[in-house]
């Protein structure tokens, strides 16, 4: 089996936390040779378990690294994305990218250019996208049983105070580019292929930073679902479940561990006939629909995010070494930024 050779960019929550932590598990396949953070202390561990390189600064990992990599994971501030990835394709390395990928269209065009010039792959590190539930959505929507989705309702919302660089515009942090990436490019999926229209709404209300800390983003066209997104910081009560999902024979509703769903059959239900007359009785319309009920729930062995993280650099090496098709597509995460960028410009405040 072909081992990929590894090197990370950054060693804070994502590069330590989510990307070693899960190529420490699969050493079949990747092998980190190189780590790189400004704080060389957070560069430790890895070394000591894995004998990578480290670097503090990632300009030098990558002018001496660069032939003996084959995979390059820039898990640096999210400002740092566009210009690092290009750069890391000019020598000539596959890049696993963190969300955002990028916060202009223009600028994730040159990042696909860029790979696309010295024929290496990008690979968006949307790893929401493997959440087991949202897959399940899915699977119980292209099966047809609800029928056509008229309206989703997707919040990754509590109420959280933060006081990291997360809330500062100048380095891509707020709601919008730091937790909205997961939900929006879920949006994306459930919206299709058609172009969306966007409403959006930021609100920046928090002491610690300049970036929004409630955003609410909602995709419509005609002839389409209204697919709605909520990233809000100051629900102290959630309103419903993370999911809720309104089709024309029946809903679904739930979170990342279990979801429930329900729907009629229509070939059993009461048949009726328009009646343009007034009401009966001064009676409203009723009927008693027999509801098929089901449920998912999550099996208890691992952790969601731990699951999620596997299915990615799966993917990744399917894709890489295998030839496999990609799961999450470039024109997918390119109307992700394309709605994103939307919720800016009609927030010129919060740019
Ligand atoms: N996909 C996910 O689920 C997920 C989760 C967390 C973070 N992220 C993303 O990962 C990225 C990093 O976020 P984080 O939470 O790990 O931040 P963090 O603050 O925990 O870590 C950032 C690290 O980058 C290092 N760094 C900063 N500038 C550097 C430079 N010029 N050269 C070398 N190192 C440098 C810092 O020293 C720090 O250790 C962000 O873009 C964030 O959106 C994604």
């Amino acid at each position: 089996m072909k081992q990929l050779r590894v090197a990370i960019l950054g060693q804070g929550r994502s590069g330590f936390g989510i990307h070693y932590n899960q190529l420490r598990k699969d050493v079949e396949r990747y092998k980190v040779v190189a780590v790189a953070d400004l704080i060389p202390e957070r560069c430790r561990e890895a070394a000591e378990e894995s004998g990578a390189k480290v670097y503090s600064d990632y300009k030098d990992l990558i002018t001496e690294c660069h032939r003996d990599i084959d995979l390059l994971v820039n898990a640096l501030p999210s400002n740092l994305h566009v210009p690092v990835t290009i750069e890391a394709f000019k020598y000539g390395m596959n890049v696993v990218c963190e969300k955002p990928l990028a916060r202009r269209v223009s600028d994730f065009d040159d990042m696909v250019k860029a790979g696309v010039d010295v024929g290496k792959t990008l690979l968006p590190f949307q790893n929401s996208r493997f959440q087991p539930a949202f897959q399940k959505i899915l699977d119980v929507l292209s099966s047809g049983v609800l029928g056509e989705l008229v309206h989703a309702r997707i919040s990754f919302s509590g109420f959280a105070r933060r006081w990291d660089w997360q809330c500062l515009r100048k380095l891509d942090g707020g709601n919008l580019l730091n937790t909205g990436p997961h939900p929006v490019d879920q949006a994306v999926v459930l919206f299709g292929k058609k172009k969306s229209n966007v409403f959006a709404r930021l609100v920046s209300k928090n002491p610690y930073g300049d970036a929004e800390n409630f955003a609410t983003v909602t995709l419509w066209a005609p002839e389409s679902p209204t697919v709605e997104v909520v990233v809000s910081s100051f629900m102290a009560y959630p309103q419903g479940e993370m999911y809720n999902l309104s089709c024309t024979t029946g809903g679904l509703s739930g979170s990342l561990t279990e979801l429930k769903w329900r729907y009629f059959i229509p070939d059993l239900a009461p048949e009726h006939s328009r009646s343009e007359g007034w009401s009966d009785n001064r009676q409203y319309c009723n009927e008693k629909l027999t509801w098929v009920e089901e449920s998912w729930k999550i099996g208890d062995d691992q952790p969601v995010f731990d699951i999620i993280c596997a299915r990615f650099y799966d993917d990744a090496y399917g894709i890489l070494v295998e030839g496999k098709e990609r799961l999450i597509t470039l024109e997918q995460v390119r109307s992700q930024i394309e709605v994103m960028e939307e919720a800016h410009r009609q927030n010129p405040d919060l740019i």
